[in-house]
């Protein structure tokens, strides 16, 4: 099979058969990755360009390491000193990066739906690594991925995802993801940090944290993003903390052998007390190998959709 889509905008418009096709390719690329020589020719002769408009350590170094372990020619721009800041515009600038031969634009921008403007406008693939609020994409596979290593599947799993989910690309995307996978999610977060419409979507919507918890197999924790917390959104980091982080004697309502997710980079002692972080449930440092892994995997798959060649 074939990706549908030139470009990686959402997981809302992948199919759970094409979610299930990148997590089996990831496979793979997982096994290069762990071994002595990670260089691989399957991307010999493309040229990948990330273009961020907005912090990331994780995702754009990920980008940039799964590019070059498979021999692409990869390069990144860096907004702040390039003719951006200069007042070019997305469209112009991608547009710059498309006559130069970039086959795969990786795109983080504080607008959402940022990647699709560009996605109609270039030849290039685009990728989103995050827009906004709407959707951070390969963060969600790699978590899903993540999961279904330690689990097998995540059909009839229960996914306990914490934090502010207002303002989380994270959470949408996994949302979106693990509900076409089969999993049952469930959200706890302030209130004002619950979009009024997920209860729509089949999302269980829980007040407290507590409940969210019970008899969970995952827990996610997701990041407080503390240039919110100007807007008066929640109390105070002290009150998040005692409310909603996910120290040892709440975790234990989650079931025995529940896996604890965060997405990085965490707010040690709010979501999580360091004693989570560096616990043995903790699959952090996981999801940063698997993000790699995953990366390698969709740069194959988009800059192969013409060919019948299959790595499995
Ligand atoms: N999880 C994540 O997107 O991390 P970065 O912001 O470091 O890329």
């Amino acid at each position: 099979m074939a990706l549908k889509s030139k470009d990686l905008l959402g997981l809302k418009d992948l199919t759970a058969e094409e979610i299930h096709y990148i997590l089996n390719t990831a496979k793979t690329m997982k096994v290069i990755l762990l071994s002595k020589n990670k260089k691989t020719p399957h991307l010999q002769g493309k040229s990948i360009i990330t273009l961020f408009y907005e912090n990331s350590t994780r995702t754009r170094l990920s980008f940039e390491l799964a590019s070059k372990y498979m021999s692409a020619s990869a390069a990144n721009i860096s907004v702040a000193s390039s003719s951006v800041a200069k007042g070019e515009t997305l469209i112009d600038t991608g547009k710059t990066i498309d006559m130069m031969g970039a086959d795969v634009i990786i795109l983080r921008h504080s607008m959402s739906g940022a990647p699709h403007l560009l996605a109609r406008n270039v030849n290039a693939s685009v990728i989103n690594a995050g827009d906004g609020m709407n959707e951070h994409p390969t963060q969600a596979l790699l978590d899903m991925f993540t999961i279904i290593e330690k689990k097998g599947s995540l059909e009839g799993l229960k996914v306990a995802i914490i934090g502010d989910i207002y303002h989380s690309r994270v959470a949408r995307s996994n949302i979106w993801g693990m509900t076409k996978l089969g999993a049952e999610v469930s959200v706890a977060g302030p209130s004002t940090l619950i979009p009024p419409e997920l209860e729509r979507t089949g999302v269980k919507v829980f007040n407290t944290v507590q409940e969210a918890l019970i008899d969970a197999d995952v827990v996610m924790g997701l990041r407080i993003q503390l240039e919110r917390q100007k807007k008066g959104l929640f109390p105070s980091i002290r009150e998040y903390s005692r409310f909603f982080g996910l120290d040892e004697k709440r975790l234990k309502l989650a079931k025995e052998d529940a896996l604890i997710l965060h997405p990085g980079p965490v707010n040690r002692g709010v979501e999580l007390p360091s004693s989570v972080v560096d616990s043995d449930k903790s699959l952090i440092n996981e999801q940063v190998t698997n993000g790699v892994a995953v990366r390698m995997a969709l740069l194959y798959l988009l800059t192969r959709r013409d060919s019948d060649e299959s790595i499995n």
